[in-house]
Formats: C-alpha cells, structure tokens, sequence
C-alpha cells in the first residue's frame, strides 16, 4: 500500500471509536491520518472508488499506548527476585543498596549503543502486540550525563523502529549511593541541573517523580515540579505505591498528566485526581510481581470520574513485563477493570495520561496508528493471556 493514497478499510468491528459502532465499519486512511470512521453503510460516495480493503470481520482498535516505562536500563535484577522468593521484601533490598540503584551501576557502566541494543528487543516485544507510543523514563543514571544518555537511547528508538517514543526526566527516582543521606543536595547538585540540560537538549517532554519512603519526600518531589513548571513541563508522579505519602494531592496542586500506581492511593486522593483533571495510571505488572496485597482504589477512581491508563511499568525491578495486553489481562482479574475499560485503558485513556490529543481514538483527524486484531470483540484482547492475536499493526498509515 502506498501511503500518500487515500485507502478504505471495510468489514471492520470499530472499537474506541467517539459513537458506538455496531455491525460492520469501515475506516478511511489519508496519508499519515484518519478521514472518516463509521458504519460501512454509511462511507461517504466520495472514497467509493479508492483502493478497498476487506478486513473480513476483525477488530479495528487505536494502536496501543504503553503510557508508563523504563524500557531503557542497563543489567538485570533476577538475583532480587530470588531474594524476595526467599522472603525479603522490595523495600528491605532496596535499603540494602539493592534496587533502583543496582539498575543505576548498571545503565551507569553501559554505553549508549549496549542501552539501546538492550532495549530494543523489549520494544520490539510491545510493537509486536500492536502497540505505537511507549513512553520512557530516565531514572537508572542519577548523574547528569547518564540521565541525558538515557533519554537520548529513549528518542534513538524512534528512528530504529516504526514507533512514537515520549520521554519522561525521572531524576527524581532514587538517591545515588554517593548523596545517601543527603537527598537535597542530590537535587541541587544533580537533578536540577539534569533537568534544565534535558530541557535545553529537547531530551525531556514530562517531567517524572518517585514520592515514597525509600525515594523522595513530598516536600521535595515539590522542588522537582517548581523547576518543571519554570520550565514549561508537564508533570506526572509515581505516587502512594508502597505507602501513603501525599504525592497523588501533591501533583494535583501541579495539575499533572496523571499519577501512577496508587495501591496506597486513598478517597481524597480520587477526587483531587477528578478536580485536576488527571488519569490515574494503574500497573498491574509492580502489583502482581511485588506480590502486593493493597489494591487501587478503583471504585472511588470511578465514582469520581478518574479515566483510568493502564501500562505495562516495563523495568528490572518491579515489573519485568513486555506485554501491554497482559497488563490489561491483569488489570482484569486483579484490579476488577472490565475488558472496555481495559482497552480504553490502552488507548484513549493512556493518550490522555501522556498529553496527547491526536491518537487513542478512532476518529477524523487522529493519526493513522490502528490495530488489527484476529478477534471480533474488545473483551478477546484482554481474556487471553499468552496469545497474541495482532493481525497487523499500521503506523501512521504505513502497514508494518
Ligand atoms: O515504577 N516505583 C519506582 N520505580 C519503578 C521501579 C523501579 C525499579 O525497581 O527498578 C516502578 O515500579
Ligand atoms: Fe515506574
């Protein structure tokens, strides 16, 4: 196909779609973008005669969106996950010099060619299961150059692979065993000034955060967010994942994309996230492989209107998970999500948790990122787990 024609699809089942579709749909791609979207019936007399193709039934969702990752990171943590097999907890390693920071000695000994050729299967594994926009985080450098290294591994993929990358400065991730201690002068001294570099080299289009008991204090995530909103970036915080901190109402104040994890998360905090306008961001992955036992608080995200993104958390830590269906598979059976929710929570809602208004839907206008599934109905991408039934991914109106 070539992409600067204008192509129809037809005998599509639409999902994600602004009105419901029922029955067979069809979809016109122009270029890079969508031009119509409807019931087949309906296609306008105008893109009768362009070149037709038939999809026989199958399900047309937006491309996925991993809206929360830390796909590019030196080494691996398989020597904690035995540990915490044997009863430690994340916590306990983490206190120990485990952690965040043995990913950071790690991605700190790696070039910038080892972080990308590391990070590429991963990705390969998520834009296997349709997914085009991945989201990545700094985080594992804690030192000015390595942070930019990874955000410029983080912008490389873009040019490897047919996929959308936004990045996420995560200075604020953990305190390097050289400022133990002294968690304020690490933000003076490295994090700050990381960002502002980020920010100047175009490295940067969020501004990320871990407010927790074994990271950063409310108090000084704030600092983070000050310099980010000098700075004209959006925020966004890892926030209560392993105990109440105040950091979901503290992004609230700063208005952020969204907040992430929540386990610990609380009434207030659902409805601070609805009058902020933020998606709450649920990781069933870190759930699932921390073996946690506190849940979101799903129903009062809910009731409050919080759209809810799910993601895959991709990391060697916490959530060692490549595949963004599995998250939604979990965000199922452990977080009780519908399979509509979780599928929106893939697309529409994760666009939102990144600040994009120009894909997650289909519809006039948005990009031409779609996938095509061997499945007939939403609810078959979540209820499996193991099986990918992508049928073809198209990226910006270009098959691949
Ligand atoms: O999202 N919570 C903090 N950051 C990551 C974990 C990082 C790690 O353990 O390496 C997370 O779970
Ligand atoms: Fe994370």
């Amino acid at each position: 196909m070539d992409h600067a024609r204008t192509r129809v699809l037809t005998g599509a089942r639409l999902a994600v779609t602004p009105d419901p579709v029922t029955g067979l749909g069809a979809i016109v791609i122009d270029g890079e973008t969508l031009a119509w979207a409807g019931p087949q019936a309906e296609l306008p007399a105008q893109f009768a005669d362009k070149e037709t193709h038939d999809l026989e039934g199958r399900l047309v969702t937006p491309a996925l969106i991993d809206c929360h990752t830390h796909l590019v990171h030196g080494g691996n943590r398989t020597r904690e996950f035995e540990m915490r097999l044997e009863g430690a907890s994340y916590e306990d390693i983490a206190r120990a010099g485990g952690g965040i920071v043995s990913t950071v000695v790690a991605t700190r000994d790696a070039s910038e060619a080892d972080l990308l050729a590391d990070a590429l299967p991963r990705l390969d594994a998520l834009l296997a299961e349709g997914v085009s926009t991945v989201e990545i985080k700094s985080g594992y450098g804690l030192d000015i150059q390595t942070e930019l290294s990874m955000l410029r591994v983080a912008r490389a993929l873009e040019r490897e692979r047919p996929v959308s990358i936004r990045t996420s400065f995560l200075g604020a991730h953990a305190i390097p065993p050289e400022y133990e201690g002294r968690a304020d002068d690490y933000l003076d001294d490295v994090c700050l000034p990381a960002l502002r570099a980020a920010h100047a080299d175009g490295l940067a289009d969020a501004v990320d955060g871990f407010c927790e008991n074994i990271a950063f204090s409310a108090a000084q995530i704030e600092r983070v967010f000050v310099e980010a909103r000098s700075l004209g970036l959006p925020v966004k915080l890892h926030a209560e994942q392993l105990s109440h901190q105040g950091g979901t109402q503290l992004a609230a104040r700063y208005h952020a994309l969204s907040a992430d994890h929540l386990e610990y998360a609380d009434e207030a905090d659902a409805k601070a996230m609805s009058e902020a306008g933020m998606v709450a961001v649920l990781l069933p992955g870190a759930f699932y492989f921390l073996q946690e036992t506190k849940w979101p608080p799903v129903a009062a995200l809910r009731e409050h209107g919080v759209p809810m993104a799910v993601a895959t958390d991709c990391n060697p830590g916490s959530s060692p998970l490549t595949s963004l269906l599995l998250a939604m598979n979990m965000a199922c059976t452990l977080f009780r999500l519908t399979p509509d929710e979780a599928l929106r929570a893939v697309t529409v809602n994760a666009a939102k948790a990144l600040g994009l208004a120009d894909r997650g839907v289909i519809a006039p206008g948005m990009r031409a990122d779609l996938a095509i599934w061997n499945a007939s109905a939403p609810a078959e991408l979540a209820g499996r787990i193991g099986f990918n039934p992508l049928h073809q991914r198209i990226f910006r109106g270009r098959p691949c």
